[in-house]
């Protein structure tokens, strides 16, 4: 049975202001979970209901590929079964998660999304860029990110700060200099090819100048 009350609410659903859908890409060790934090803390100071995620993971289904995929006990995985449990993780995350957000008004911040998977196994593994890119359009529908981040940070720098980082490394992260640079590579072909949705951060600057920068592009999108 419906009543006013139930009504009025429903009115005020239908118009919620939706999200804004933000990823931060990047290779391993450009900076991305640390401004992750800090950004999701100016947004929720400015009033903000945010959510923060990960790829993979994120749901239960997720979290169990996620083991899958960094388990070392998987070394005999093939780059065809990693590319579909990425893509699987990720429209499992979209459909449960970032798309009932968003139409809730909420700001979602995702550490990696389908960029990663064109940066890592397109340009990094060298799978067909064309296959990724359907597989990627199968995971997330019509849900692309409203802007994204991409941490640029050159490969020797990032391993340097890699190595004073303590927790240990898992399959994904024991992968050659030379993929590390072609997945970097990867990164500034997407780069350009959507300059309106992403933006480039040097992420060789201090943690504070880049949550400035960030926090200036913000201001400049959407004014808060
Ligand atoms: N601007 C910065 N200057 C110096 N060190 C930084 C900066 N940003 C992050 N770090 C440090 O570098 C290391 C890697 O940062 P972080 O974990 O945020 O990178 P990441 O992109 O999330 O890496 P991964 O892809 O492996 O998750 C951490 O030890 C972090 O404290
Ligand atoms: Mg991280």
């Amino acid at each position: 049975m419906y009543n006013e009350d139930h009504i009025q609410e429903s009115v005020r659903n239908d118009m919620k202001t939706r999200g804004s859908f933000i990823t931060f890409e990047g290779i391993d060790g450009s900076g991305k979970s640390t401004q992750l934090s800090g950004i999701a803390n100016y947004l929720e100071k400015q009033g903000k209901e945010v959510l923060k995620l990960r790829e993979p993971g994120g749901t239960s289904i997720g979290e169990q590929i996620r083991a899958i995929l960094l388990s070392r006990g998987n070394m005999a995985m093939s780059i065809e079964t990693e590319l579909m449990l990425f893509a699987a993780a990720r429209a499992q995350l979209v459909r449960e998660v970032i798309e009932p957000a968003l139409a809730n008004g909420v700001w979602v911040l995702c550490d990696r999304f389908m960029d990663s998977t064109t940066a890592y196994q397109g340009y990094g593994r060298q799978i067909d860029l064309q296959l990724i890119g359907r597989l990627n359009a199968i995971a997330v529908g019509r849900c692309k990110p409203d802007l994204t981040l991409l941490f640029d940070l050159s490969v020797e720098a990032a391993s340097t700060r890699l190595a004073a980082r303590s927790d240990k490394s898992d399959r994904l992260d024991l992968e050659s200099k030379a993929f590390a640079e072609r997945t970097r590579n990867g990164y500034h072909e997407l780069a350009k090819a959507e300059p309106n949705r992403f933006r480039v951060i040097d992420a060789e600057r201090s943690v504070e100048d880049i949550e400035q920068q960030i926090e200036n592009i913000l201001r400049e999108g959407t004014g808060i």
